[in-house]
């Protein structure tokens, strides 16, 4: 499979950011790996259309579970397609910490943003709490079966697993802890959905930097990053983009 450098650049940037992404698309015009940018949602538009032509991608963030209607300040998947998003982050640690966000919402995102023909990135993760009292499969495997769509198939479905406890922090899982979460989650695919859990891109993510990427990216069953921070400066994510090309 083709693996997979996403960029969630969460609330930053501004128009005078897409000088980045011009940078970006002028370093790396054939990348060994998929390469997605998922800004705030003022920048898509904006961003699809200096992305046009390029290897570079597009993505939402968040998208509402509906497709229209009385939903002051949210955005359908349709709306988000519209703009120029091929994918759409959903139910990263941060919105189901700040919004509440349950499984249950994420999986009636996710089936919404399948219906728009997106492809969903669905996040998973332990806190700290839950790692050190040795519970992070356990909460990481409930929150698989409860957050996947219904259709979920190699082509439109990517798994983000980020520790709540990695994010921002500059501290990374040991490789080994990698591996078993990464293991664990495409035998738990293969549960759910069968044969078509081969193809889909289980991503890490959480403080992942050009320093670290080689190595995290030789680990079985990680097919690809979900950057937060390095992936603001073009050069940082490019060299996890280049780090891709095992
Ligand atoms: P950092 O790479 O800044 O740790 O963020 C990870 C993340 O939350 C990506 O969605």
């Amino acid at each position: 499979m083709r693996k997979l450098a996403a960029g969630n650049w969460k609330m930053n940037g501004t128009s005078a950011a897409l000088a980045e992404v011009k940078a970006l698309i002028g370093a790396h015009p054939a990348p060994p790996c998929e390469m997605l940018l998922c800004p705030p949602a003022t920048l898509i538009a904006q961003m699809a259309r200096t992305a046009k032509g390029s290897a570079l991608m597009v993505g939402g963030q968040d998208c509402h579970p509906k497709t229209s209607g009385a939903h002051t300040g949210d955005l359908s998947a349709a709306m988000l397609a519209d703009a120029g998003a091929t994918h759409v982050i959903l139910g990263h640690s941060e919105r189901r910490t700040d919004h509440g966000e349950t499984d249950a919402l994420v999986k009636s995102k996710a089936e919404a943003a399948l219906a728009a023909n997106l492809i969903a990135i669905v996040c998973i993760g332990e806190t700290e709490g839950q790692r050190d009292a040795g519970q992070t499969l356990a909460v990481i495997g409930r929150q698989l079966d409860g957050s996947i769509p219904a259709g979920a198939t190699a082509a439109n479905l990517v798994i983000a697993y980020e520790p709540v406890w990695a994010i921002g922090t500059g501290r990374t899982p040991t490789l080994a802890e990698i591996g078993e979460v990464h293991a664990f989650l495409r035998a738990r695919l293969h549960a759910l959905i069968g044969a078509e859990a081969d193809g889909v891109r289980i991503l890490y993510g959480g403080s992942v930097k050009p320093t670290n990427a080689v190595e995290i990216f030789a680990v079985p069953h990680v097919d690809g990053a979900l950057v937060g921070g390095a992936s603001l400066k073009a050069a940082d994510f490019g060299a996890i983009v280049a780090a891709l090309s095992v």
